[in-house]
């Protein structure tokens, strides 16, 4: 039997009705669904729609299967159409009558979609629990790998020195931004939408602000025709996942070429990497590899999702209990995602004097030539001079540090005999000077601050 076999003389024709079952997925908000109806129960009564007794035998009957769930998985299965008609069908085999006036002045339509907002305000805090996590790996990184100093590079070229701390720290504010975009997500998905009914609105006359004080809502929603089709919430929330998921793919990539043969920066754990079933050499970032794949399937979720709302007629329709597989799916690839990458991240090894060798040479032509604007030199022309400089060094084969003081004065006689500790990697990123910048006070402010960001998220636990 179904919520709504009444008006039809016929069984449904299994082909179409098991088309549309969704409790395989949906079952995932049991705890949520009870939640609401177990507040709507509360609001009915005191709407005086329901006596104070049905009241307190549908709280009841509710709170022992929200128990009953989440003591046994297995429990919450059967052949209903959806999660509502389940913990419907529980709560009238408990206690009858009581129970089948519940669903008065309610619509699943606005009950589906309270429970995915409730879903995702408990679930965006372990994603963003677990991005924390990452952030905190990073930060340790930062401050293990103290004055090591490395290449940064821009279009895959050496660019000029930073210290590796700074490297890491650059992904740690990008996951960041990605802890911020997911609590807007969240505060987008915080309004109640019970009182909307099917699209119309509720004929009893619910308190709705109480009733979203009691579900811990901030606001009500303005429009109940939005309202029953409204899943903004769900593409701002793919769209957070998705792009930490790209930011956890670069990640990806940074570190599946740092830590090959031809940069060796960095090593793996082999805890963290895998062999090859016929070359016995290999150690390969399998996790990496595939976080960076994964991030294809967010944003297929994402993309996906779009489609399906962009041609929604006004009102509730069908097409809308998709959004679920993608809230899962994404929700899971994030997780699983941001956990193999702080497998990785967290047994990662610097090789400092790797990628201090590789942060050295001409990658210092900028400080040279910040040296000659220090002594007077317009950059234009002083960009010029060291050109010329870099370009005979490249025939020659060699870099700044093997030029005596002669053959720097040929090339100007602004260069005097400090120029050989100008140019060095750790001059260089000394010489930075902006609160953003990779100089050694700048990188220790930062990674303070960080620190304290991560404290601040455990006091407000
Ligand atoms: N399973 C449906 C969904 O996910 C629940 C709402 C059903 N409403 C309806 N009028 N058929 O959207």
């Amino acid at each position: 039997m179904t919520l709504w076999s009444g008006r039809f003389d016929t069984a449904p024709d299994p082909e179409a009705f098991d088309f549309g079952i969704s409790f395989g997925f949906d079952r995932a908000l049991f705890e949520d669904d009870v939640t609401g109806s177990i507040a709507w129960a509360d609001a009915l009564g005191a709407a005086g729609v329901l006596s104070a007794d049905d009241v307190r035998s549908i709280v009841e009957a509710l709170k022992s299967i929200l128990a009953e769930g989440r003591r046994d998985p297995a429990y919450v299965s059967g052949p209903d159409e959806d999660v509502h008609s389940f913990v419907e069908r529980k709560l009238v085999e408990r206690i009858g009558d009581a129970g089948r006036r519940l669903h008065t002045g309610r619509s699943r339509n606005e009950q589906v979609s309270l429970d995915l907002r409730l879903y995702l305000r408990r679930r965006i805090l372990l994603l963003q629990d677990a991005l924390s996590t990452l952030v905190e790996a990073c930060v340790a990184q930062a401050e293990h790998a103290g004055l090591a100093l490395m290449p940064s590079y821009t279009h895959m070229r050496r660019a000029q020195p930073v210290l590796v701390a700074h490297y890491f720290l650059s992904h740690a504010a990008a996951f960041r931004r990605d802890h911020a975009r997911l609590a807007a997500a969240a505060a987008e998905a915080d309004a109640l939408t019970l009182g909307s009914g099917a699209v119309a609105g509720t004929s009893y006359p619910i308190d709705t602000a109480a009733l979203a004080r009691a579900l811990g809502f901030s606001r009500v929603v303005s429009n109940s025709m939005d309202a029953s089709s409204d899943r903004d919430f769900v593409a701002s929330f793919l769209f957070a996942v998705s792009l930490a998921m790209v930011h956890l793919s670069r990640f990806a990539e940074d570190l599946i070429i740092f830590t090959g043969e031809e940069y060796g920066f960095f090593e793996l754990a082999d805890a963290s990497a895998t062999g090859s079933s016929m070359m016995p050499q290999k150690k390969n970032p399998d996790p990496l590899e595939l976080v960076r794949g994964k991030s294809g399937r967010a944003i297929g979720r994402l993309t996906g999702w779009l489609a399906t709302m962009k041609s929604l007629p006004t009102g509730y329709n069908k097409d809308l209990q998709e959004d679920k597989e993608a809230v899962f799916d994404a929700e899971a690839t994030l997780h699983v995602s941001l956990r193999a990458t702080y497998a990785v991240v967290s047994r990662l090894t610097v090789n400092a004097d790797r990628t201090g060798q590789a942060a050295s040479g001409l990658l210092l032509a900028t400080d040279v030539a910040d040296y000659l604007v220090s002594r007077g030199m317009p950059f234009r022309r002083a960009h010029e001079v060291v050109g010329a400089l870099v370009r005979r060094l490249l025939a020659e084969g060699r870099d700044f540090s093997t030029m005596t003081l002669k053959e720097w004065r040929d090339s100007s006689d602004l260069f005097g005999d400090d120029v050989l500790q100008a140019a060095t990697a750790l001059a260089s990123v000394q010489a930075r000077r902006t609160p953003q910048s990779t100089h050694p006070d700048a990188v220790k402010a930062a990674i303070g601050e960080s620190r304290s960001w991560l404290q601040g998220l455990r006091r407000n636990l």
